[in-house]
């Protein structure tokens, strides 16, 4: 038999897309490939790419570029683009660069064998439609039964009905889908036979899964708790999730499920009604802090995390004094803040009001140096406590193994005992700038 056919796949954008990755590999893994770590020994170079902010997407073009030599020097090579920037520009992608052969959506990847074929045959080929079927439905079965590292993604949810008007995903990624739980159940299972003792469940609007499951649909607390059911699985997170879809029943998770991780990104974007509304968000300052009393009510030590974006049309100095109110009041643990990019297509991108760039770059710094201080002080407050840490990998050091911290900190440890995958009572001794360390209690 000849060699394998390599695959390289370079990830952008967010967590769903690092899953949707793997699926691909899986997918191509069937027709023969293997996935490579070195883009020079690749025979197709798969691009998986983001559209959420102009930058995300100048990056494929530029990337693109510097993949021309290796073209050169090796015909055979495919290039194709997946992912957002593939689903939203496609033919402009195919008119603009010709080095590449392939554009898929993120909808369509279970057609990936077929459209390797078109290629093999000397053809180009583009899908970026949104089918009926479910894609999850037609990855291969039985797949290679590889161990794998202790934490993993499982989308269970995927697209967007919310639209918020600065936000393309609505569109690059769909109308919102659930999976039904049978599915993610049998998944879960395999993640853990394969040596996953964590799992992150993964949606554009996680909570407002709403799957098939015994009885009629389920809710995301009604998974959690099923899920938290599978012996050998001892964590459990999810993200992202919307205010308006955080139900009773999954804050009293918080509380009631032990293996349900204290930790949450519940991105609010401003701190200004004015904003808020014309972000088309559905909710107000008050109700989103609302909610964080009851999250906390039911989990005090519940670590919060947050999604920000200052310089939106018509933000005044005064709309975005609310918006480091609001940080103030809520306490981030951790948080990710951009200067709003107009993303063609959506209606936010028609106003004319924009913040001068100066102002909009001096929002964010400010913004910055509070939300930075906040992580700090969060992490800092660790120090003497004891928290409990899944070991994940060798550290940089000799002997040092790193993990993540029920609260998702980072965590070094030196001591020939702490193993990959094994969890264990943690006693925090110092705080770095991006990690904690620590010894095994
Ligand atoms: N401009 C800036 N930030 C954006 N986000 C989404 N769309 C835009 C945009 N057009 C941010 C939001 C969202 C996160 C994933 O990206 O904060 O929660
Ligand atoms: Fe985008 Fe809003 Fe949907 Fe989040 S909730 S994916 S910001 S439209």
């Amino acid at each position: 038999m000849s060699d394998p056919r390599k695959l390289f796949i370079k990830t952008y954008g967010c967590q769903m897309n690092v899953y949707d990755s793997e699926r691909m590999a899986e997918v191509l893994g069937a027709s023969g490939y293997v996935t490579t770590d070195r883009a020079e020994d690749a025979d197709m170079i798969l691009l998986n790419t983001c559209h959420i902010r102009e930058k995300a997407a100048e990056k494929v073009y530029s990337e693109l570029g510097r993949f021309k030599p290796l073209k050169a020097a090796n015909p055979d090579l495919k290039i194709g683009v997946a992912g957002c920037v593939a689903q939203a520009e496609g033919e402009e992608i195919m008119r603009r660069q010709p080095l590449v052969d392939l554009v898929v959506g993120p909808q369509t990847y279970h057609r990936l064998p077929a459209m390797e074929q078109t290629l093999r045959d000397g053809g180009r080929a583009v899908d970026t439609d949104f089918p009926d079927e479910d894609k999850f439905d037609h990855l291969p079965k039985g797949r290679p039964r590889a161990k794998r590292g202790p934490t993993a993604f499982l989308t269970v949810q995927e697209g967007c009905d919310k639209f918020c008007s600065f936000c393309v995903v609505p569109y690059t990624r769909g109308a919102e889908v659930s999976r039904p739980v049978a599915r993610l159940m049998a998944e879960a299972q395999d993640l853990v036979d394969r040596g996953v003792r964590e799992i992150t469940l993964l949606g554009q609007n996680v909570n407002a899964y709403h799957g098939a499951g015994a009885g009629g649909e389920w809710s995301l607390a009604r998974l959690i708790e099923a899920l938290a059911g599978i012996d050998g699985l001892e964590r459990i997170r999810f993200t992202t999730s919307h205010p308006n879809d955080m139900r009773e029943d999954l804050i009293a998770a918080f509380a009631e499920q032990p293996k349900l991780m204290p930790y949450l990104h519940l991105p609010v974007q401003s701190g200004s009604d004015r904003i808020l509304k014309r972000m088309n968000r559905k909710h107000t300052a008050e109700s989103y802090i609302d909610i964080i009393d009851r999250l906390r009510a039911a989990r005090p030590d519940l670590l919060l995390s947050g999604d920000f974006i200052v310089g939106f049309p018509g933000e005044s100095e005064a709309d975005f004094e609310d918006t480091l109110a609001l940080v103030r009041r809520v306490g981030y643990g951790q948080a990710y803040s951009f200067k709003y990019s107009a993303r063609p297509g959506t209606p936010a991108a028609e106003r004319k009001d924009m913040v001068p760039e100066d102002a909009a770059a001096d929002r964010l710094a400010r913004l910055q140096a509070l939300l930075s201080d906040q992580q700090r002080a969060a992490q800092d407050a660790m120090v003497g406590r004891t928290v409990s840490v899944l070991f994940e990998k060798p550290g940089r050091l000799p002997g040092q193994m790193v993990g993540k911290s029920d609260y998702l900190h980072a965590v070094h440890v030196t001591d020939a005992r702490a193993t990959p995958g094994m969890i264990a009572r943690v006693r925090i001794t110092a705080s770095a700038p991006n990690s904690l360390a620590g010894e095994l209690a």
